[in-house]
């Protein structure tokens, strides 16, 4: 996400300093965003000829003091876990001066959870993006405890300024609006495989004929990742207690074998060519 976010900034003429802890994972960025940069032009987002400028907008650095020096929004996008984030954040709130406005693209964790590992409680925010970004450019913002409405407009007209419909969710909300519907429709599609109702492939040929979309639950979850979506699961099960909130064994499993979705190559389907994207797909006998 953090490379589609810098992505979709750079294509709006932005300069952009990405930032990860991680050394390979800041030079595996140079191909993630490539590829996506690809994918941007193909779809007719931008220029073949502006390929070059809208990455060179773009700075890669492991230090967060200089991938924060001399910025103006700061938009987090990190591993799903509170602890981690407050940590970032904290150091953020030391680095960063005064005017700098904080965001954090977290799908689970509501930002009032997180502002109080800052002194600016009044300029840090919910900013939730859907990928791929530049064809979905949506983003629901949502207030902490004290948000201010000067921090809603000016990231409001940020927004707007990279092409991205932003939507203020009017009370906090964990999962925000979308995510809350679908996390309804993703924890029944996994229980559905779970309980051995039915195969994968017939869960999202079910989904995808009756709903008219191009791709089913459990092929999305594969897209988004199986680690992001049982770290997300967590945040629901750790808020409710409920042990029905808590991720199912298949998932786990999933994950303990390294099948994390697209990312890896495999998930509930294999990648770069699983079943659900073949065009007869739908008109295929069920399992
Ligand atoms: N995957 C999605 O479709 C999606 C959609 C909307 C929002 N989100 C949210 O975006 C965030 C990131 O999700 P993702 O799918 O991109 O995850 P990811 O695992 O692909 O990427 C997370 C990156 O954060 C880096 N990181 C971890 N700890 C760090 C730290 N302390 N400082 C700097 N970098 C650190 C990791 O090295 C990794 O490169 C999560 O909060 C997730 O809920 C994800």
């Amino acid at each position: 996400m953090g490379n589609q976010i810098a992505l979709q900034c750079a294509v709006y003429g932005n300069h952009v300093n990405l930032h990860d802890v991680n050394e390979a994972s800041l030079q595996n960025s140079i191909v993630v965003f490539s590829e996506f940069l690809d994918r941007l032009i193909a779809d007719g987002f931008a220029a073949a000829e502006q390929r070059q400028e809208i990455s060179d907008r773009v700075r890669r650095t492991t230090e967060l003091a200089k991938a924060v020096a001399d910025v103006d929004l700061v938009i987090e996008a990190i591993t799903e876990d509170v602890f981690v984030k407050r940590e970032v954040f904290s150091r953020l709130d030391e680095l960063c001066s005064d005017h700098v406005i904080f965001a954090t693209n977290s799908s689970s964790i509501r930002v009032s959870r997180i502002e109080s590992a800052t002194q600016r409680p009044d300029r840090i925010l919910n900013a939730h993006f859907v990928q791929p970004i530049w064809k979905h450019p949506f983003v629901e913002l949502m207030r902490g405890s004290a948000t201010s409405e000067a921090t809603i407009a000016a990231v409001q007209s940020f927004m707007e300024a990279i092409g991205v419909l932003a939507v203020v969710v009017r009370k906090e909300s964990t999962g925000f609006i979308f995510n809350r519907i679908w996390r309804a429709v993703k924890k029944e599609a996994l229980k559905v495989v779970d309980q051995g109702i039915a195969s994968v492939e017939d869960v999202d040929r079910t989904w995808m004929i009756q709903m008219e979309t191009p791709m089913g639950p459990l092929g999305t979850m594969d897209i988004i990742g199986l680690d992001v979506i049982r770290d997300i699961e967590m945040v629901y099960y750790e808020e409710s207690g409920d042990p029905d909130d808590a991720p199912p064994q298949l998932l786990l499993e999933k994950i303990a074998n390294g099948e994390l979705g697209e990312k890896t190559g495999k998930g509930f389907y294999s990648y770069p060519h699983p079943t659900w994207q073949e065009p007869d797909f739908l008109k295929k006998t069920p399992s």
